[in-house]
């Protein structure tokens, strides 16, 4: 099928070259002439584990472009993929949805056309997307009649394993108003839902997934899906972040819980990991929004609130527990291991680091930091933070009054104990991921301290 993806982000970039690598002719666009740049010659304008050399392997398939004329008329299906960044009230801003949709209505084929809302977009969206084309076409002096469908297909990829989850998801969730349009995208799917194509070099099957579930739903439905799934995520880590503040006051250890909680297969293990909350770009900016859509019904969303307020105390606690053991912040030198929000992505998107580090500049700390990924973005996304990076995470712990591990990568969980604890002024380190081997590091003389133990 003839594929056109606008916008060429995590989602975008993601989406495309997995459809692409299934066989589709695939084209990207987007405003940014120098990514498309890049693109073009191979190169991925975003860190994320297999995306670029399966991009060269499929590059012959795909085709970058700035022109909705070039992208449009023959699509058979539209894939819209572009930012939709919080407003201060908790509401998207949908100023690129609404100047993709328009664009798309400029240049419609005259076959029928599947648009895909890709993005997490407003409940609602999909009608909106659909009158806006209509205008469009309208203002052509054309008549839309029965050429598009406007479909929703939420995206639940994780950054740092985004191409496994798009091979290989749990479900595919594809909402309209219109049979052929559903139809179209099942076909367009088929090779994921019955698993029959060849994995890609370096991204094996895993066992035991003959096939993939498909849940066809209206198009408001599929929309409400993308909220609640991160809504509840969100909620099932602040719900074990707080039953962590508990176990630390009743002497009892957070780790048994998840484990001992997570088994029971009403529950499930994954999300359950105790430590300094969730960042990133999805889940503060969809807890808002679903809060701000429900409010203008009149519905509270007491429990995505409290999920979001439990989240924003585990930052907080980070500097008590600074403050505990150090007494004063002023002029103390602080480590923090670790600024992307999770392992295995550049993206620095409401990163916990950020905001820790802010506070402790604001309380008088020297703040350093490392990161092995995300420090070039970080130089340039943020070259006001105040931050000093060091080149090495073993130069972070030089005469430092603390560290804090924020972001749990591999290389962070086998540095050298036994020679960088020495070298610390006072050698508290805050575990703030739970991912280290307090034994190991007790026996180099830190003090270590985990979240919820
Ligand atoms: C999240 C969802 O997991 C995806 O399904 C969804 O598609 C995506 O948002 C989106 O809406 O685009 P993502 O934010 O990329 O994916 O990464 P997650 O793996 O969900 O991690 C989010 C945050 O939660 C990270 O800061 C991570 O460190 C934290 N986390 C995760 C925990 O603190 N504990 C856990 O047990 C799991």
């Amino acid at each position: 099928m003839n594929v056109s993806i606008i916008g060429t982000g995590y989602v975008g970039l993601t989406t495309g070259v997995m459809l692409a690598s299934l066989g589709h002719a695939v084209t990207c666009v987007d405003i940014d002439e120098s990514k498309l740049e890049l693109l073009r010659n191979g190169h991925s304008p975003i860190f994320e584990p297999h995306l670029e050399s399966l991009l060269n392997h499929v590059l012959p398939q795909m085709r970058f472009t700035s022109s909705y004329a070039a992208a449009i008329p023959q699509a058979d299906v539209v894939f819209i993929a572009v930012g939709t960044p919080s407003l201060p009230d908790g509401n998207s801003d949908l100023k690129y949805l609404r100047a993709a949709a328009t664009s798309i209505g400029q240049h419609l084929g005259t076959d029928f056309t599947v648009v895909v809302n890709k993005s997490t977009v407003p409940i609602g969206s999909g009608n909106w997307v659909e009158s806006l084309i209509r205008d469009a076409v309208e203002a052509n002096g054309d008549r839309i009649g029965d050429r598009i469908c406007v479909a929703s297909n939420p995206e639940f990829l994780k950054e740092g394993t985004a191409l496994e989850d798009s091979f290989y998801p749990d479900r595919i969730v594809i909402g309209a108003d219109n049979s052929l349009g559903l139809e179209i995208l099942t076909k367009l799917y088929t090779p994921i839902l019955e698993q029959s194509f060849t994995p890609p070099e370096g991204l094996p099957r895993p066992k035991n997934l003959p096939s993939v579930a498909l849940v066809k739903t209206d198009l408001t439905s599929a929309e409400l899906i993308k909220y609640a799934a991160n809504a509840f995520l969100s909620t099932k880590i602040s719900f074990i972040n707080e039953i962590a503040e508990l176990a630390e006051k009743v002497g009892a250890d957070v780790r048994f819980i998840a484990e001992g909680i997570g088994l029971d297969a009403r529950i499930g293990r994954r999300f359950l990991q105790a430590g300094i909350g969730w960042g990133g770009s999805c889940f503060g900016k969809d807890t808002a929004a679903i809060i701000s859509t429900a409010r203008e019904y009149g519905i509270g969303m007491e429990i995505i609130q409290a999920a979001r307020e439990v989240n924003f105390r585990q930052r907080a606690r980070v500097i008590e527990k600074l403050m505990f053991e150090l007494k004063i912040l002023k002029g103390k030198t602080i480590g923090l291991l670790g600024l992307a929000f999770k392992p295995n992505t550049d993206d620095l998107r409401d990163a916990p680091a950020l905001d820790i580090g802010r506070r402790l500049i604001e309380r008088g700390a020297r703040v350093r930091a490392h990161d092995p990924i995300a420090m070039n973005r970080f130089k340039f996304e943020h070259s006001d933070s105040g931050f000093h990076l060091t080149e090495s995470p073993e130069t972070l712990f030089e005469d430092a009054d603390a560290v804090v591990l924020v972001t749990e990568w591999q290389q962070y969980r086998s540095l050298g104990w036994n020679d960088i604890v020495p070298r610390m002024k006072n050698p508290y380190i805050l575990d703030g991921r739970n991912c280290l081997d307090r034994a190991l590091l007790l026996e180099a003389g830190a003090k270590y301290e985990g979240i919820g133990f």
